[in-house]
């Protein structure tokens, strides 16, 4: 991506400071410095090929062979389990708790932003908070990470986490090939909003990667590296490390 002016930490503090209605598009690079590798970043999982991406996150191969999925699932609810969100999450949620948040779109299955106290999070593709038994129909509801962990480890079929009837449980994830999850409020709100923050997300993958073309608001990206997005008026790209960005911005905010 060329052609993008870069923003000065203090810059975008003011523009915080006249926002009424801020909206942030997040992706897996806010939860690098958590600890949990994101896709296509240098130690992405795309990149290190530590899992099949295809065999692990298309529905398809779900459906045919769940264990390449499940294998992931565990190494990653493991991971889940401990770890904490970092700056730029509990950020965020600093910003709602002022009022000046009106949402978050996250493509993050991880569930950081409501562990750093979010509330208004939309989850695009969705998490492992709840399942659906392929079989019955069964619904799972207020799931946690050890409850993901005990069904894969006690599983017949290990670590293939399965229902009562004995059918395939699947966690309401979005898979390549199903739907997002609330699309039409995530624009809306993105179309509403009067500053966008697009914050650790290459934007390759669609639809998110469209939203940031439904506001004429200014829009900063803060992400390291490439991201997939035309340069556009009032669009700022910082290329830097988002912990670091983020607390120079807290710092020119000041206290609450
Ligand atoms: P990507 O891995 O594509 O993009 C993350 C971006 O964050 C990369 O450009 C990194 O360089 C950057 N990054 C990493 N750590 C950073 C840091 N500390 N500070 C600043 N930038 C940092 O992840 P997403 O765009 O979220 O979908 O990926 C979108 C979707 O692709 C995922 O939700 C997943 C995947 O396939 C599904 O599985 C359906």
């Amino acid at each position: 991506m060329t052609g993008h002016d870069s923003l000065p930490p203090q810059a975008l503090s003011e523009m915080i400071g006249q926002a009424k209605m801020l909206v942030a598009l997040t992706g897996a690079g806010l939860s690098t410095s958590a600890g949990i590798p994101d896709f296509r970043g240098p130690n992405g999982l795309y990149v290190t090929r530590r899992y099949d991406p295809i065999r692990v996150f298309e529905i398809d191969w779900f459906r045919r062979a769940p264990q390449n999925f499940y294998e992931f699932a565990r190494d990653f609810a493991t991971m889940a389990e401990m770890i904490q969100p970092t700056f730029s999450h509990r950020f965020l949620h600093r910003l709602e708790a002022k009022g000046v948040l009106a949402g978050i779109v996250t493509q993050n299955i991880d569930l950081l932003h409501q562990k750093a106290g979010s509330e208004k999070v939309i989850e695009l593709h969705g998490s492992f908070q709840s399942a659906t038994c392929l079989g019955c129909g069964q619904r799972f509801l207020d799931l946690t990470y050890s409850w993901w962990l005990e069904i894969m480890d006690n599983s017949l079929k290990k670590p293939i986490a399965q229902c009562a009837c004995g059918s395939l449980l699947k966690p309401d994830i979005v898979f390549f090939g199903e739907q997002v999850r609330q699309y039409d409020e995530a624009e809306a709100l993105i179309r509403n909003c009067d500053l966008l923050l697009v914050l650790g997300s290459s934007l390759n993958v669609t639809p998110a990667s469209q939203l940031p073309y439904e506001t004429r608001a200014p829009t900063v990206i803060i992400n390291r590296g490439e991201i997939i997005l035309g340069a556009g008026e009032n669009r700022f790209k910082v290329d830097a490390d988002l912990d670091w960005y983020l607390r120079k911005v807290a710092e020119h905010l000041g206290p609450d």
